[in-house]
């Protein structure tokens, strides 16, 4: 691609001539950054109001895929020759050979900006191209959620395993001492080597299958959104998208071998597929790989999809809608999953933490509802708020606990009516949990504001209530439990 000499000198030109996150937003506004993200071109392309000035010509070549004047390419970037690994040379008339994206994100403690390097969107403006076999996406909407559910305290190493264009890196290298990225696939290495340099990011990029590069290496991090789609053996497999394993066997080696992987203490974080059976209930098939791992996990099945509809979303993905070999690539499709026994498919976040637990919590949960802001933290509490909840009813009486303070509670009932038909408490971060509660465990978890012990607390609302002590905590601790384990209350005395 370009050696890091050029790609730093390319990263000062890009940025002097305002192709930056901000300023190229600025310039197209939403309509434009909508459309885009649409894969449409037009309403950047009218935002620019024919202009050929350094910025625009920029945009025109690395986002809406436009052939720009040789001469003002030069103007905005010196002598092409030097980029000729990334241009698709005319007489005049230049090309981009791959998507340079501006990108940019926040952190608590700063905002890092950057450029994703990729290949060029197959699909734009309604194009039906499809991708070279070694195809290399760039920004998508399951990066982006692998990027937002990924823990981000400070850790010493990290993995970005399949790592694409590189986005996950550019996060990871923000809170990890070294990261080390790895994919099967060359050109992804390259695109990923040019992401880190013109992004000013120190990273490890080696290639190879799944662990194998890094066979002798343990981290504390470890993030992947592999190639899950369960398609067919086929002579032309896009390697972006699907592995050569049979069925969900790509997801399922990642995770079953994340333990030799991962420091004590180290975490797998995965977003993937995996088959839904007749025979299995979906919670039992992935306990059946995470159990032997021995680690702690969390599992949130966001959704699934019937045969048909995912089949259709990954034809379209390889531009295959509409041509003559539509009908037998789904049929072919069809035919793959009745023969290994798929009737659904599952979506969702797997994630696996290497605590040593005597006793491993594993939790599955159909987690279809919106969540927000957070989501990494909500997978770093999880563990130590899954065993708080686990212990004997003595210690959680005796402890003292806060309640979170994003929990709201709503009532809801007929308008005018004297008492509320349900209450519910809400934590309106991470995954959005909501729960139902009465009386007595509202006035519980209201009471707990680190001061009292948890006892101390049901004793009081007993009194108030006029029932018995006892029998309350009784009633109460088998529904506090989960709520400790969800986030609602935090102890306070450890
Ligand atoms: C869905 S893309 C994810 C890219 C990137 N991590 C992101 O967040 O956008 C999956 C990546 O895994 C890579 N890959 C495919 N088979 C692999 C394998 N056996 N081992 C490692 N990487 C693989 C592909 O080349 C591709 O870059």
């Amino acid at each position: 691609m370009l050696d890091p000499k050029a790609a730093r000198e390319l990263a000062v030109r890009l940025r002097s001539a305002g192709y930056t996150y901000d300023e190229v937003a600025e310039r197209l506004g939403q309509q434009g950054l909508d459309g885009l993200a649409r894969n449409s071109t037009i309403a950047a392309d009218r935002a620019l109001e024919g202009a050929d000035d350094p910025q625009a010509t920029l945009i025109r070549a690395f986002a809406l895929q436009q052939q720009v004047s040789e001469k003002a390419l030069t103007h905005a970037l010196g002598e092409p020759n030097r980029l000729a690994p990334i241009l698709d040379g005319g007489k005049d008339r230049v090309r981009a050979a791959i998507e340079l994206r501006p990108y940019a994100f926040e952190t608590n403690s700063a905002t890092h900006s950057g450029w994703l390097a990729s290949d060029l969107t197959p699909t734009l403006d309604g194009r039906l191209a499809p991708p070279r076999e070694d195809f290399v996406l760039g920004l998508s909407s399951a990066s982006v959620t692998l990027a937002k559910m990924t823990m981000r305290s400070p850790r010493t190493s990290a993995l970005d395993l399949g790592t694409g264009c590189g986005i996950q890196s550019l996060h990871l290298a923000t809170h990890c001492d070294y990261v080390v990225a790895t994919d099967l696939n060359p050109r992804a290495c390259a695109l990923t080597t040019l992401t880190a340099n013109l992004s000013n990011v120190e990273l490890t990029v080696l290639q190879g299958s799944l662990y194998e590069p890094v066979a002798d290496r343990r981290f504390d991090l470890i993030v992947t959104n592999p190639p899950y789609v369960m398609a067919p053996p086929h002579a032309s497999r896009l390697v972006y998208r699907e592995g050569s394993h049979s069925s969900d066997g790509l997801v399922r080696t990642v995770v079953t071998n994340a333990l030799a992987q991962l420091t004590p203490g180290g975490a797998l974080q995965v977003l993937g597929n995996w088959a839904i059976t007749a025979d299995q209930p979906w919670q039992e098939r992935l306990a059946g790989w995470i159990e032997p791992t021995g680690c702690d996990a969390l599992v949130l099945q966001r959704e699934q999809l019937d045969p048909y509809e995912y089949i259709e979303i990954w034809l379209a993905d390889a531009g295959l809608t509409g041509t003559v070999e539509y009908a037998s690539r789904y049929a072919e499709w069809m035919d793959y999953f009745d023969a290994i026994g798929i009737i659904g498919v599952g979506m969702g976040w797997i994630a696996l933490y290497n605590n040593g637990s005597f006793d491993p919590v594993l939790r599955f949960d159909d987690w279809p509802h919106q969540v927000h802001s957070g989501l990494g933290a909500a997978f770093a509490e999880f563990p130590a708020a899954a065993h708080a909840a686990r212990e004997p009813d003595a210690d959680l009486l005796a402890a003292t606990w806060r309640c979170d303070p994003v929990v709201s509670s709503e009532a809801l009932g007929r308008p005018g009516a004297e008492d509320p038909e349900h209450l519910v408490l809400r934590r309106r971060v991470g995954f959005g949990r909501a729960v139902e509660v009465d009386t007595a465990l509202a006035a519980v978890i209201g009471a707990c504001d680190g001061e009292l012990p948890l006892g101390v607390l049901i004793g009081a609302v007993a009194v108030l209530l006029e029932v018995e002590q006892d029998g309350l905590a009784a009633d109460l601790l088998p529904r506090l439990r989960p709520l400790i384990e969800d986030g609602y209350l935090h102890r306070e005395d450890r």
